[in-house]
């Protein structure tokens, strides 16, 4: 021991309260350093602009807005030996609409699934799966969804689309993926009419229509049709790109933002309009992605078109 130990050793012989007050508030100082640490090390899904309840209302959906359209044939085996076009699309597809809660490297970790319950799936792990991990067990995913999760039914992709997605999260996220028998393909293939083909009609979800119905007596369609004709004159600005960019029906987007224009007092009450229910309301998944400087520059545009 060496003499300043001795010291102390002495202090605490001679008066152990004292002693006891000093080591009190030396373990107040390392708590609240150690929560300040935490608190600077939170990580970017708590600080995200997406606020988390979106995620309960993923859940709920309405009807999906779609164009009358003809769903074309697919060629299932085609599939089994992809050309390298199909991986890009598939690749495409899911940035634009998976990479949010899947992540771009397909971990599971991508920014909208940060809260939820089960959370997305990792694809780098071949265990746990609940549908399947075979080409027909992910179409069958993607057709009808996992209830009671943020796994929703993208039934709207063409069946082309779909393929693309599954063959792209097999070849490039899951290790010894499972490969389908000729049976499973075939049944996939009677299952959803992929040899055949169908016709879609248009359909539009009934919020929408409501307010549509609403609007049609108060002039909002002329307004709406000016508004799209003045932002497509406009020069090109960041804020009228990133509007191309994350709507899909521009109408629809114009027409929720211009039902209830409270969003127009700030910028959080205007990301919670349009995520709320963003696919529904003319935003495409892309919205999901914008920076806070991002969802600014949008605002501000917006705010500024919409009177
Ligand atoms: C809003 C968040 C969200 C988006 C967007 C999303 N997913 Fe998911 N996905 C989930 C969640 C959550 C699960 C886990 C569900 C469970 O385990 O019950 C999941 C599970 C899956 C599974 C695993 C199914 C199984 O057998 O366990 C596949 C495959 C999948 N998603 C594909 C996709 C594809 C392809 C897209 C894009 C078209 C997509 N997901 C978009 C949240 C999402």
């Amino acid at each position: 021991m060496n003499s300043s130990d001795n010291n102390n050793f002495k202090f605490f012989n001679a008066k152990p309260i004292a002693f006891l007050s000093v080591i009190y508030i030396y373990l107040i100082v390392v708590v609240i350093i150690i929560g300040l640490l935490y608190v600077n090390n939170l990580n970017d899904i708590t600080t995200q602009t997406i606020p988390p309840r979106l995620i309960a209302q993923v859940v709920e959906k309405d009807i999906q807005l779609q164009e009358a359209k003809v769903i074309p044939a697919v060629d299932i085996l085609s599939f089994l030996d992809p050309p390298p076009e199909i991986i890009e699309k598939g690749q495409k597809i899911f940035k634009e609409s998976c990479a949010s809660c899947h992540g771009t490297t397909g971990e599971g970790d991508g920014p909208a699934g940060g809260a939820m319950v089960p959370k997305p799936r990792n694809f780098n792990q071949n265990t746990g799966w609940k549908i399947g991990m075979k080409l027909s067990e992910i179409y069958k995913t993607l057709e009808e969804g996992i209830p009671g999760s943020g796994m929703t039914s993208y039934s709207y992709l063409l069946p082309e689309d779909k393929l693309a997605l599954g063959v792209f999260i097999r070849s490039a996220f899951i290790p010894n993926a499972p490969e389908d028998t000729g049976d499973d393909l075939i049944n996939l293939d009677i299952k959803y009419n992929l040899s055949e083909g169908t016709s879609l009609s248009a359909q539009i979800p009934i919020k929408f229509a409501l307010k549509l119905i609403v609007s049609e007596n108060n002039e909002t369609v002329q307004k709406i049709d000016d508004i799209i004709a003045s932002i497509k004159n406009m020069n090109e600005t960041l804020g009228k790109k990133l509007f191309y960019k994350v709507t899909d029906n521009q109408f629809s987007a114009l027409v929720t933002l211009n039902s209830d224009k409270n969003w127009k007092k700030n910028k959080q009450l205007f990301v919670d309009v349009i995520v709320n229910d963003a696919i529904n309301n003319g935003f495409n998944g892309k919205v999901f992605q914008l920076s806070s400087a991002q969802w600014e520059s949008l605002f501000n545009f917006l705010n500024g078109q919409i009177q």
